[in-house]
């Protein structure tokens, strides 16, 4: 007797699956997520599924993409499916002890950057450099650390903030803090596989306490919690009911954490030095006033690429 074989459980039909699937239950990346989880289960990279997409899954495959679907049928990010995240180029680990880096905070490590004025090595001149060199050969003490800058990373979660201004500059030194003990591990991971674990130090503890009393930086940045009470039952669910309550909630108007980072950040500040905070979408000029009215000067508000008032920016000023 002739025996039908069941249609096999091909690349292509298990992503076109999924992603109807996703698509009945609302969820909006419904395709993409389809692709970047039958991928992540086959331990290849997206474009690969493309490369082969009749290719029969073998009943281990098949076994570890069904597991991965009731995750996010239940909503739960990508990004802590796939345990990792971009930000700035580079990879991240994340878990749900941290929220997932987004790309607004691209522009707060951008600004951070632009307001300190370090080098970009990228775009650096090496005929000033080799000039530079000679003006200070008399002079120059290889033990010197004066071009050392010394950053303050207050709520650092990942360590995205943290570790990216590390990598992005050798000559900045980052303490990165946090109340969660448990993202502190996930940012020490991201420092070591980074590469800057040797500039980057973390420290758990409610804002500064965990700050030595005579520290002094460059700058000190932040993208605290600033969710208001009400807007939380609005975000979406995957990250309302997934990502750490800690990261997210600020009181009633959202300022709550920002209110004690404004106040307690002068005395940590070297004159002038910039405090750079990220703020909610609506948030950007009354931080602006808030911020001025704690006596920094130059106070800016830096739109991200949709317009929106993002990165707040003071300097403290002389005494
Ligand atoms: C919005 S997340 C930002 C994480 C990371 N810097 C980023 O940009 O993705 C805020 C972080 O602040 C931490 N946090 C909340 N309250 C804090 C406090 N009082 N002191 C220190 N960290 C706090 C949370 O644990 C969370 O990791």
């Amino acid at each position: 007797m002739r025996r039908v074989s069941a249609e096999p459980w091909t690349i292509r039909r298990m992503v076109k699956w999924m992603a109807d699937d996703f698509a009945k239950r609302g969820i909006e990346s419904a395709r993409l997520d389809a692709d970047l989880l039958v991928a992540h289960a086959l331990e290849m990279e997206r474009v690969g599924l493309y490369l082969d997409l009749d290719r029969p899954l073998m009943d281990d495959e098949l076994a570890k993409v069904r597991a991965l679907v009731p995750r996010r049928r239940d909503r739960e990010p990508i990004a802590y499916i796939l345990g990792r995240r971009e930000f700035y180029g580079r990879s991240f680990a994340v878990s749900p002890a941290v929220l997932v880096p987004r790309p607004e905070t691209e522009h707060l490590v951008e600004h951070t950057l632009e307001a300190l004025g370090v080098r970009d090595e990228a775009t650096a001149d090496p005929a000033q450099d080799a000039e530079d060199t000679a003006d200070t050969s008399d002079t120059a003490d290889t033990s010197d650390t004066s071009d050392t800058v010394n950053i303050l990373d207050l709520c650092t979660g990942s360590g995205c903030v943290a570790v990216t201004l590390a990598a992005e500059r050798p000559e900045v030194h980052v303490v990165g803090t946090d109340i969660s003990a448990d993202a502190v591990e996930v940012a020490q991971q991201n420092a070591e596989s980074l590469g800057v674990a040797d500039r980057v130090e973390f420290r758990v503890g409610d804002l500064f306490a965990a700050v030595d009393e005579d520290a002094r930086f460059a700058a000190v940045v932040a993208n605290p919690p600033y969710i208001t009470d009400a807007d939380i039952a609005c975000l979406d669910a995957d990250v309302r009911d997934h990502e750490p309550m800690l990261a997210l909630a600020a009181g009633s108007d959202g300022l709550d954490v920002i209110r004690r980072i404004a106040e307690g950040a002068p005395r940590y500040l070297e004159t002038g030095a910039p405090l750079a905070l990220e703020v909610g979408y609506d948030q950007g000029k009354i931080v602006q006033d808030l911020l001025r009215a704690a006596g920094y000067d130059d106070v800016v508000v830096h739109p991200d690429l949709s317009g929106i008032g993002r990165v707040v920016i003071g300097r403290r000023p002389a005494e």
